[in-house]
């Protein structure tokens, strides 16, 4: 009985490895064939997924089996994430344990810790300046902890998501130490330069991603006579992924973490990864290699993880993150709808869907294959406004003018403006100005309650629960950010703590007051409010087949300016969905609600009939339905 339990595991993997073969082996040819190490490195990295699979403990074994066999496990209406910093949620990797009743009782089930392994000390860009990517922050608790926490999150059938930054590691990570040291091995794992003459040849076409705080793409160590590739911040040294000794370490990390109870990895800043002179160095092809690798690797020995590709670049860079062309189906799993989180901020701003229906309904796919978009309205990051040109002349904007309307409306100075933000990263070169900014104070909770106006404070509410009404619909994973259940504001004692106060991001990552969260979320307050309004529309996502991942997502013209629409096209009949961005009422005709497939004019998203009056369904401002 043993024996034949041991041979089949073998068989497994056999089978496994040869439908990654072209996947794998086809992109590392591709990649590595004429490095003089290939041989040797095909060998170490099957010797590694044999080491791994080994390794393997048999609850995780069983879920890769359960996930093989239900492939669209990621993409179903009861996925609802939840995106938390350890410390500032709950202290610990055991506080987060505690508070796993809370985020079930929101709808949960799926909870991102952002970066939680080992970083530098002092500032580490918010967790993502790694030094080791085998130990977990000390601060956060141990390996030990970090497992009882997967588990304990497993049994509760709640997928653990973490964070693994792929372009970068902090310069105090081994590698960099020894790199520094003047190790030439090492030091071909970081992009390395004798003098400037390379560096200013790539920075002519290179973008800045930090450019007030970290200007300039590159740093001059004096004490090794190097000039090293920083696109971020000085403390975080690009990886060199044209050596595949980086892939080989990264891939078996990987393995490492999937094997401690990982169900998403969250793979950091990945348009960067691959440099090519002449090019800003985002999202080249090479970069669509080494992922579909990765992805391929991680299906032999851990297929019940999934990959989440973070690029927040434009809707056309954006797709091929999910798999486009040749990679269809075997990139990434899920990706940022930056797009969507976008288009929602510019909507409320403007009261208009024009830009929202036309970018939406021109560039995205009806539907993904092994793939969908983690949709989301704010995360730990600042707000780019990644609107191009093009996409604002298609509606008549001009898309410099929209792009600084939009800073200034959610920095807070445009008069009318309802919302409190921060500016993040003002580039005068370009023009460029980025926010930061809680939900609710961008949605416009901290200005209405600082003048006592509770009207507006209900009017914020509104606009938090319809961003959460579509991200819970559009089609993806919806992920709820920290604190945004429960509308916390801007918190400005970042502003008191040396390393983060140049950092406006900081604004937006809250401590959780859990003796105020748990009379929040009964009280009739704003807080009361968004709590349980988020928790009905899980609840009611949960209950919604069409809303499932694989169902196509059409989106719709409505012919009314203040109204967004989509059909959600299911075999058990369409989805409806619309939400009013404008400040007054919004209707649309019954008749073309009927050519869209919407015979009962039932919403599933209140669970009641929305009668017409003279033929028009009309929405209140901020309004949402699911109508079938
Ligand atoms: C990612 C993170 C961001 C971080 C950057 C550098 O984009 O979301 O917070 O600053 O990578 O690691
Ligand atoms: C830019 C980068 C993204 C990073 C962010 C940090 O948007 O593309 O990767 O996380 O800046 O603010």
């Amino acid at each position: 009985m043993a024996r034949a339990a041991v041979a089949a595991d073998d068989d497994i993997f056999a089978l496994r490895l040869n439908r990654s073969d072209a996947d794998l082996w086809g992109m590392t040819d591709r990649l590595y064939g004429s490095h003089p190490g290939y041989p040797k490195f095909r060998a170490a990295l099957l010797k590694a997924m044999r080491a791994a699979w080994a390794d393997r403990p048999a609850a995780l074994r069983r879920l890769d089996l359960q996930r093989d066999l239900e492939p669209d496990w990621f993409q179903r209406p009861h996925m609802a994430g939840y995106v938390l910093y350890i410390d500032r949620f709950a202290g610990t990797l055991a506080g987060v344990l505690e508070k796993l009743d809370y985020l079930q009782d929101l709808g949960i089930t799926y909870v991102h810790l952002m970066p939680c392994l080992k970083p530098r000390h002092g500032d580490s860009d918010g967790g993502y300046s790694v030094m080791d990517y085998r130990a977990i922050n000390p601060a956060f608790g141990s390996m030990a902890d970090f497992e009882v926490l997967a588990t304990a999150l497993r049994d509760r059938g709640m997928s653990l998501c973490v964070d693994l930054v792929l372009n970068h590691t902090a310069k105090e990570h081994a590698w960099a130490r020894k790199a520094a040291k003047g190790n030439p091995g090492f030091q071909d794992c970081y992009l390395m330069f004798d003098d400037d003459t390379l560096p200013r040849q790539y920075g002519q076409t290179l973008v800045e991603v930090f450019p007030d705080t970290a200007p300039g793409n590159f740093t001059h160590y004096p004490a090794f006579g190097k000039w090293v590739w920083t696109t971020f911040n000085e403390h975080q040294w690009d990886l060199n992924w044209a050596n595949p000794q980086v892939f080989l370490e990264i891939v078996q990390i990987m393995f490492f973490l999937a094997n401690r109870g990982v169900d998403v990895l969250r793979l950091d800043a990945v348009a960067f990864m691959w440099k090519r002179m002449g090019t800003r160095c985002q999202s080249e092809p090479e970069v669509h290699m080494i992922l579909r690798a990765l992805r391929a690797a991680c299906r032999v020995v851990c297929p019940a993880v999934i990959h989440l590709e973070e690029a927040i670049v434009a809707p056309a860079e954006m797709l091929p993150y999910l798999g486009r062309g040749e990679h269809d189906g075997r990139e990434g799993n899920l990706a940022y709808h930056n797009s969507l989180m976008v288009q929602f901020w510019s909507a409320l701003a403007t009261r208009d869907t024009g830009l929202m229906t036309h970018v939406l309904a021109t560039h995205f796919p009806p539907r993904l294959t092994n793939a969908t978009y983690a949709t989301y309205i704010r995360c730990h990051d600042d707000i780019g406004w990644a609107v191009t040109d093009e996409d604002a002349a298609a509606v008549g904007l001009g898309g410099p003018a929209h792009r600084a309307f939009l800073s200034e409306f959610y920095e807070g100075g445009f008069p009318g403006s309802f919302a409190q933000g921060a500016l993040f990263q003002v580039n005068p070169a370009t023009g460029d100005k980025r926010i930061s900014g809680s939900f609710a104070s961008l949605a416009g909770l901290e200005r209405a309650l600082k003048a006592g106006d509770a009207a507006g404070a209900e009017t914020a509410v509104q606009r938090i629960l319809l961003g959460h009404a579509l991200i819970a619909s559009y089609g993806g994973i919806p992920l709820i950010y920290m604190g945004d259940e429960l509308a916390l504001l801007n918190d400005y004692g970042y502003l008191a703590v040396p390393d983060h106060a140049h950092d406006s991001r900081w604004i937006h990552r809250p401590r959780m007051d859990w003796q105020a969260a748990e009379t929040k979320k009964t009280a009739d307050t704003p807080a009361g409010r968004v709590f349980r309004g988020t928790q009905h529309i899980l609840a009611r996502r949960l209950a919604v087949p069409a809303l499932h991942g694989a169902c196509p997502v059409k989106v719709l013209h409505s012919g009314v300016a203040g109204l967004f629409a989509f059909r959600r096209v299911a075999p058990t009949g369409p989805v409806v969905c619309l939400f009013n961005f404008a400040d007054g009422w919004q209707g649309v005709g019954a008749a073309w609600l009927r050519q869209q497939g919407v015979l009962r004019m039932w919403d599933v998203l209140s669970e009641t009939e929305v009668l017409p009056h003279d033929g028009v369904v009309t929405l209140p401002p901020q309004g949402r339905v699911w109508l079938v």
